[in-house]
Formats: structure tokens, C-alpha cells, sequence
């Protein structure tokens, strides 16, 4: 809670501000109450619980199987860890597409349930009228386009997007699409740096980039990735800022040897 009461210090029209002064947005997933303190805690600007939960929570292969119970799950968790960033939740595979009053019930089911700022749909054109519903509601949207991984069947891999001529342009177009509808910022995953200068340049409202160089607004990443809880996954836009897979596994062996040799617990380690 912050001066206003209910609104966290980070809101949508300070991710505006930001890019007009040319501030990078940092913003990095959280799935649970703990980490989410400390992602807060530590300056991160905008917190989503991704639907990457699928995969670093679940174990899920893709992104699809998550539900909206699940999300829910997740961002309510999330959001009682946070302060001072923005949450974004994400609307899972399914809960969008079929139609805009889907839509807008799955919105207003994670805006209710979990008390989260905002909601982020992946695509452009085709779900265009979902984003307009929603926003026309009051719940504030932010667009997601390039590798999209709700899309994964459709693309077949997880190679860089809109290489070729005729996916950039669709890209850009639905970029401009997502500002006009009234979105607050756009995530831009895996296309090459200089299609997402070109966008970022274009549009007034926030990029944030995933495998999209540098001159994006704002930087995201799954946060099991770069702390290194996940040791498997290791795409040329990932940079480890630590290396927990190692310290939990030692930490961990250590304890079991503990355990085995009878030193845990120890005198002053019991009542
Ligand atoms: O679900 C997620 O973690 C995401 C980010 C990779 C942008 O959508």
C-alpha cells in the first residue's frame, strides 16, 4: 500500500514517465509470496507472475496446461509479498481468444481474486477487441508480441520472430494496434534489436524486451533463469546473475550428510 492507499508507488502512468525521461523499466516474474518480497525489495519496477509458472513452477513443457485458478493461485501469493512494484498477471492459454466477454471475465476474475494491478494477453490484431474490452473496463492491458509461447504449435520453435520482412511489418502494425486500443506498455520477446528500436522509437507507451537488445524501454526476465535455479535453459539472451541451482544443491547435500552423521541437530539446536 502506498500514499494513495490501495495503489502500489509504481503505477502505469510512472512506466510513461519513465520512458519520457529515458529511465529503463526493470521487471522480472514472481510466482510466490517469498520471492516476490525480495524481487520488491530489491527495486525490480514491475513484478508478472508469468504464465512461465507452467514451466518453472508446474514442470509443464510449454506454457499451455496453466489455468486461470492456477494464475490466480500464484498472483494472489505474489502480491501479498509486494509493496511498491506493479504486478502484471498473465491471462493463460484459453481464457482469452475464444471471445472479447471471455476475456473480460477471466480480467476481472484476476483483477478480484488477486488484487493485481494489470493483466498481459499475447498477440495483436486477433485479440484486438479483448483488449479493448478489458481496458474499456478499467483493468489496464499490456500487449505481448514477437515469440509468443501461448503460440508455440503455431511457430513449431522457439527461434527468433519477425526475421522476415512480412512478420516485422504485421508485428509493427499490431504494436501501433495495442497503443491505439489504450495498452500501457508492450513486452517484445525474442526479435531481432533493431525491429524493437524501430518500435520502441514508434510508439509513446513502454517496451520491454526479452531477447530484443538494448534499446527496448525495459528489461524482463523469468527470475528462476537469472538467479540460475534453472541450469537447462540457456538462450543467447540470458545472463545469470547467480548460480542458486549450485548453492541449493550443495546447500542441500550438505544437510542430508548432517543428517546421516548425526551433527543436525545439535545441542543448541534443540529444546
Ligand atoms: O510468462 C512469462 O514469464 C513471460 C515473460 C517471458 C515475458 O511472458
Amino acid at each position: 500500500m502506498s500514499v494513495a492507499g490501495s495503489v502500489r508507488a509504481v503505477t502505469t502512468l510512472r512506466l510513461t514517465e519513465m520512458k519520457q525521461r529515458g529511465e529503463k523499466i526493470a521487471m522480472l516474474t514472481s510466482y510466490d509470496y517469498s520471492t516476490a518480497k525480495i524481487v520488491d525489495a530489491a527495486g525490480v519496477d514491475v513484478i508478472l507472475v508469468g504464465d512461465s509458472a507452467a514451466n518453472v513452477m508446474a514442470g509443464y513443457e510449454t506454457t499451455l496446461p496453466i489455468t486461470l485458478d492456477m494464475m490466480i493461485y500464484h498472483a494472489r501469493s505474489v502480491v501479498r509479498g509486494v509493496n511498491r512494484a506493479l504486478v502484471v498477471v498473465d491471462l493463460p492459454f484459453g481464457t482469452y481468444q475464444g471471445n472479447s466477454k471471455v476475456a473480460l471475465d477471466s480480467a476481472i476474475r484476476i483483477m478480484k481474486e488477486t488484487e493485481a494491478d494489470s493483466v498481459k494477453i499475447e498477440g495483436g490484431e486477433e485479440i484486438l477487441e479483448s483488449v479493448q474490452r478489458i481496458i474499456s473496463a478499467g483493468i489496464p492491458v499490456m500487449g505481448h508480441l514477437g515469440l509468443t509461447p501461448q503460440s508455440i504449435h503455431k511457430f513449431g520453435t522457439y527461434n527468433v520472430r519477425a526475421k522476415e520482412e512480412a512478420e516485422a511489418e504485421k508485428l509493427i502494425r499490431d504494436a501501433h494496434l495495442l497503443e491505439e486500443a489504450g495498452c500501457f506498455a508492450i513486452v517484445l520477446e525474442k526479435i531481432p534489436a533493431a525491429l524493437a528500436e524501430r518500435v520502441s522509437k514508434e510508439l509513446t507507451i513502454p517496451t520491454i524486451g526479452i531477447g530484443a537488445g538494448g534499446a527496448t524501454d525495459g528489461q524482463v526476465l523469468v527470475v528462476h533463469d537469472m538467479l540460475g535455479i534453472t541450469n537447462d535453459f540457456s538462450p543467447r539472451f540470458l545472463r545469470r546473475y547467480a548460480d542458486l541451482h549450485g548453492v541449493m544443491s550443495d546447500a542441500i547435500a550438505h544437510y542430508v550428510k548432517d543428517v546421516k552423521d548425526q551433527d543436525f541437530p545439535n545441542e543448541k539446536e534443540q529444546y
